[in-house]
């Protein structure tokens, strides 16, 4: 058995019971250093712990993989929601199993930032240049989400495509100077927040933060007028 978990934003209050008894019950916990030490109080004594980093993450998959083969209850354990930024990570588990494996969601720092920020996930764009690849086609789509008035909750790239940059470039392609924007970090944990426009995004955060640009033009209620 290997099962990918969304192991939440950082404190475990916020990962669900059936991900937290799957923790506890396997064989194999692996996943990023930062991740696995997240959910480190949940493995049990006996299970083997598998940790990773960019650079070795194939080679240290392929260990994981070859003991789902052999029978072990394997866990990797994935930062926030597997669905949010997780998707090349999840593609690289799926190679060296060899075949797609069971997932299950967790809670996103793109949910907790929505849920401070009160902002609408209806009403909001995600994207993500926390990748691997041409960064383009997202760059362009947030651009165009912002155009059409829409929020955008933005995962940075360590460290060339931070809040600053993102900012900067926005300016760059005519986004208005005065957009409002909120860059949150460490959420769940020694949370700290910067909040100001466009134009003033000019400062340094840490790779554990997340970015909210708000629309100029946020959409009025449209539930029945009070009696
Ligand atoms: C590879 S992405 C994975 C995102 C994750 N799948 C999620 O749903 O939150 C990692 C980035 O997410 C952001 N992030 C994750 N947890 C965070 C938190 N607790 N507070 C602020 N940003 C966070 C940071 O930008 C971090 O570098």
């Amino acid at each position: 058995m290997i099962i990918c978990i969304g192991a939440g934003p950082g404190d475990l209050d916020y990962l669900p019971q059936g991900s937290a008894r799957l923790i506890r019950e396997a064989d194999v916990v692996a996943g990023f250093d930062a991740v696995v030490n997240l959910v480190r109080p949940l493995i049990a004594p006996e299970a083997e712990i598998v940790t990773m980093g960019y650079r070795d993450q194939v080679a240290k998959l392929d260990t994981v993989a070859a003991a789902h083969h052999a029978g072990q209850r394997c866990v990797v354990v994935f930062m926030g929601d597997i669905h949010f930024s997780g998707f090349q990570y999840l593609e690289r588990v799926e190679r060296a199993c060899g075949h797609p494996v069971e997932t299950r969601p967790g809670i996103s720092s793109a949910q907790v930032l929505a849920s401070k920020a009160r902002v609408c996930f209806d009403e909001t764009t995600f994207i993500t240049f926390h990748r691997r690849g041409d960064l383009e086609p997202f760059k362009q789509h947030l651009v165009h989400a912002l155009a059409d008035t829409r929020n955008a909750i933005i995962i940075p790239r360590p460290w060339d495509f931070m809040p600053r940059d993102i900012a900067a470039w926005l300016l760059d392609q005519g986004v208005p100077a005065t957009q409002p924007v909120e860059v949150w970090e460490h959420l769940t944990g020694a949370e700290a927040q910067w909040q100001g426009q466009l134009a003033d995004c000019r400062q340094e955060f840490s790779d554990m933060s997340i970015m909210l640009i708000r629309s100029l033009a946020p959409m009025p209620s449209q539930i029945e007028p009070t009696p």
